[in-house]
């Protein structure tokens, strides 16, 4: 039997490693939503696409040839053979995603492309990981097992400020914005119906692993 696991959450909470590592450890596939995201916000940039020109983003999330390599050891995003990986992680663009992914429309789009993308990643090794914002709820409402990973906003700037190696002040004023922005989409704290909650502001990173790989195995 294939295996979909979904799991959402904000930034800081630990979902993409754990995301990572429990695709590796079972030899899944591994799909980083945000990354898509990401990758399309760079490309209208790229291509100088308004990015409040609604409908011109709408077009491009259609039109951009998107490569997201899967591999949850090496996880790649490119468009055409363009490679990205530095590009979208930038904070510059990172406080631009929004505008990309609040569309609804461009969310159609991705929500499409990203079930393609899981049950062609199931079929070929077995399994997918999927992380995101929506999964859970909107792009696999029907996987065979959702996460909701949260963490109090204290734990997550500091461990989010560490990773970005800046002041936790700095970082709060980039994550409290995200967070609101991101509220139209995602649930950050409440799980919804049949969504394991793992709440990982006490957890060391070897724990929330454990917590996640045990619902998992089930
Ligand atoms: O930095 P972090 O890991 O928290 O973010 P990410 O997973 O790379 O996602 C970046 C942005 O993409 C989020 O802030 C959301 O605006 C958007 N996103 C979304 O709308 N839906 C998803 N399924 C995943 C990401």
């Amino acid at each position: 039997k294939q295996i979909q696991v979904a799991i959402d959450g904000p930034s800081g909470t630990g979902k993409s490693s754990v995301s990572k590592l429990v695709a590796k450890q079972h030899g899944w596939g591994y799909l980083d939503t945000g990354a898509m995201y990401r990758a399309l916000t760079w490309w209208c940039l790229d291509q100088d696409v308004d990015l409040d020109d609604g409908p011109a983003v709408t077009d491009a999330s259609k039109s951009f040839d998107l490569q997201m390599g899967t591999d949850p050891s090496n996880p790649t995003v490119a468009v055409g053979d363009r490679r990205i990986d530095a590009e979208i992680r930038e904070p510059e663009l990172t406080r631009q995603v929004a505008k990309v992914a609040t569309n609804l429309e461009v969310r159609a789009n991705m929500r499409e492309r990203q079930r393609a993308l899981m049950q062609q990643l199931a079929e070929q090794t077995g399994g997918v990981v999927a992380e995101g914002r929506d999964i859970t709820t909107v792009v696999a409402p029907d996987a065979d097992v959702r996460i909701l990973m949260t963490a109090s906003e204290e734990a997550r700037l500091a461990r989010r400020s560490k990773e970005l190696s800046s002041t936790v002040e700095a970082t709060r004023s980039q994550i409290v914005d995200r967070d609101k922005a991101d509220s139209t989409v995602s649930q950050f704290m409440t799980a919804a119906d049949g969504v394991t909650l793992v709440d990982t502001s006490e957890l060391t990173f070897e724990e929330s692993l454990a917590a996640v790989l045990q619902i998992v195995q089930g």
